[in-house]
């Protein structure tokens, strides 16, 4: 008898699976998101403040949120994940907070200054539309957002195969509902390589300052 894997599950394993060898499956510089992010953050807070990466994966963008001075933590639900992480962490002699977790069990009781959930709310399916507003929430008034997901053509469904898709201004809509008063930053449909499956894939990019 074969027991069918919950989705999420699924997207464990393969998560775990992906970052289990002992490369750096996207490398270990950070992404343009989360560079742009701390970029446009650091007039608002030149010593750097408190920071949230939503996925963190191996942890490139995490280190780099250390290496600027941020008070980081990371949430990532592979052991080896985590466990990457915590080596680059410690192979450039810098600390940050990394908690294994999923992010369905996300809760909202402390806001950031800076806020990345990166080519990662996607694969939480059905249950990412509620997580989107929780990570939403996370960031602190005066804080930057930095998203990036699956972009979705207007007329398919937002859940497709468990995985979920957004168009860009359902994104812009849903911040300035869930907390209201934004500048957008930058916000872009792009195609970029997608490393998971060897081909092209289309994104959504949003950076954004909460205002207040
Ligand atoms: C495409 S990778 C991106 C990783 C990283 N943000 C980056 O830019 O390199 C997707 C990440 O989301 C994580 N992820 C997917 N679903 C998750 C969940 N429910 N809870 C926590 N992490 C999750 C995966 O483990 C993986 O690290």
């Amino acid at each position: 008898m074969t027991t069918e894997m919950a989705p999420h599950d699924q997207q464990l394993e393969y998560w775990d699976t992906v970052f289990a060898g002992s490369k750096y499956f996207y490398g270990s510089e950070p992404g343009p998101v989360a560079r742009r992010a701390v970029r446009y953050h650091r007039p608002v807070c030149p010593s750097g403040g408190t920071a949230i990466d939503f996925g963190c994966g191996e942890g490139q963008d995490l280190a780099f949120l250390a290496a600027e001075g941020y008070d980081a933590v990371g949430i990532e639900f592979t052991a080896h994940g985590v466990a990457k992480t915590r080596q680059l962490l410690a192979g450039r002699a810098l600390s940050a907070e990394v908690r294994q977790m999923d992010l369905r069990k996300l809760e909202v009781h402390t806001q950031y200054d800076l806020v990345l959930a990166v080519n990662s709310l996607q694969f939480l399916g059905p249950d990412a539309d509620a997580a989107l507003d929780r990570v939403i929430k996370k960031v602190a008034p005066r804080g930057v957002l930095g998203l990036s997901l699956f972009a979705r053509e207007e007329d398919t469904p937002p859940v497709e195969n468990d995985i979920y898709r957004a168009t860009l201004s359902e994104l812009q809509a849903r911040l300035q509902s869930v907390l209201g008063s934004w500048q957008m930053l930058e916000a872009a449909n792009l195609w970029q390589w997608n490393r998971a499956i060897d081909r092209p894939q289309a994104f959504v990019t949003l950076i954004a300052h909460r205002m207040r």
